[in-house]
């Protein structure tokens, strides 16, 4: 059965894009140097403030990673200690890109995975003193655990003089993420919880952050420099490399549809949709991979699955519903469910019976 328009998307993004943003991008491109894109830029940086709730907005043309990148390499010397808190596939991957910096990267990792680190052990270490930053991930997007203890320990890094970076690629706007200043920057995407289309990212920055970049001894790549946004963004309202303007026209038109429901309501919107997730399905033998209840999160959630999940995946892409599977060694463990993007109440409300079928032709 071909279900291309037909097709529930439930993967952890890309996610469904409003067909109001879809139609926005249909506009002739105009010159990234011209009053009109400057007038576009500042809007949806305006409306990014918002969702963020503090700091200054730096846009990027390209996926989430590129936010990452750019946030650990604008943030983070060659040689300088960092202490990464990392709970899955996205925590190494932070790691790693600190790590090829030149960082001296130490991971505080849990026990198993789907538990949370101790926020009190990462606030010991932070106090031995010797950090330049602290990074982490709120929504640790392969195993649907959000660390809602990010604050915390922020509060910890701030007394002890390190920096706080955030991948919340997968949480803002489904979740209520710490914006600066009480962190120092937090990295995002279109395709996750703004329910834009794929292929613009953005980070918010702290004054701390703003001042780190900009005194950098050994400056990253031009794609990855913050501070060069932040001085294109500052000076001209403009963007120091080509954009993508129709992105942006998307985006622009996604921002006004969540502002519209308000920000705290789409929040609450994943949240019930998640919660009714995770009441349902471990009647049908799915477990929540997020041991604690306080750690499940609101934008994915991701279940150990009673077969093996290519089975379950096959057989619900058979009935037009498409999720995700585990990363690495859960890849056949594992079923990851998005509750972002504009499908409708109906979708959660019915799923739990279309998985209860694909398990019985699974
Ligand atoms: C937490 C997290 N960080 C980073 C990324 C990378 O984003 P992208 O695939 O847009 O480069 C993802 C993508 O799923 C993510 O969930």
């Amino acid at each position: 059965m071909a279900c291309v328009d037909g097709e529930w998307l439930l993967t952890p993004g890309p996610v469904a894009v409003h067909p109001e943003a879809l139609k926005a991008m249909a506009r002739q491109v105009v010159s990234h140097r011209s009053q009109a894109f400057r007038e576009l830029l500042a809007s949806v940086r305006e409306k990014l403030a918002r969702v963020y709730g503090g700091g200054e907005v730096l846009v990027l043309t390209g996926s989430g990673t590129l936010a990452v990148d750019s946030m650990a390499w604008s943030l983070v010397e060659p040689g300088e200690r960092v202490l990464v808190v990392s709970h899955g596939e996205f925590g190494g991957r932070l790691a790693e890109s600190l790590r090829r910096r030149g960082a001296v990267v130490e991971t505080l990792e849990p026990p198993e995975p789907g538990a949370a680190v101790d926020a009190g052990e990462v606030a010991a270490r932070l106090e031995q003193g010797g950090y330049a930053a602290v990074a982490m991930v709120y929504t640790e997007t392969s195993l649907g655990l959000s660390y809602r203890d990010a604050e915390t320990v922020a509060k910890a890094a701030r007394e002890a003089g390190a920096l706080v970076l955030v991948d919340a690629v997968s949480a803002l706007a489904g979740e209520r993420v710490p914006p600066p200043p009480l962190v120092d920057a937090v990295a995002s995407a279109s395709q996750k919880a703004l329910a834009a289309p794929p292929g613009l990212s953005f980070v918010a920055v702290s004054e701390a952050a703003l001042e780190k970049m900009a005194g950098l001894r050994s400056p990253p790549p031009p794609y990855l420099d913050l501070a060069k946004a932040a001085g294109f963004h500052r000076d001209r309202g403009e963007t120091p490399f080509t954009p993508a303007v129709n992105l942006l026209y998307a985006l622009d038109r996604a921002l006004d549809l969540i502002l519209e429901v308000g920000v705290e309501a789409w929040v609450e919107r994943h949240e019930r949709r998640a919660r009714l997730l995770y009441e349902q399905l471990p009647r049908l033998g799915l477990e929540p991979v997020a041991v604690e209840p306080r750690y499940r999160a609101n934008t994915v959630a991701a279940f150990y699955t009673p077969v093996p999940s290519s089975r379950l995946a096959a057989a619900l892409a058979r009935r037009c519903i498409r999720v995700a599977r585990g990363m690495g060694e859960l890849r056949e463990k594992v079923v990851r469910i998005s509750t972002m993007g504009w499908l409708g109440d109906e979708v959660y409300e019915q799923l739990p019976a279309a998985i209860e079928e694909a398990l019985r032709g699974a």
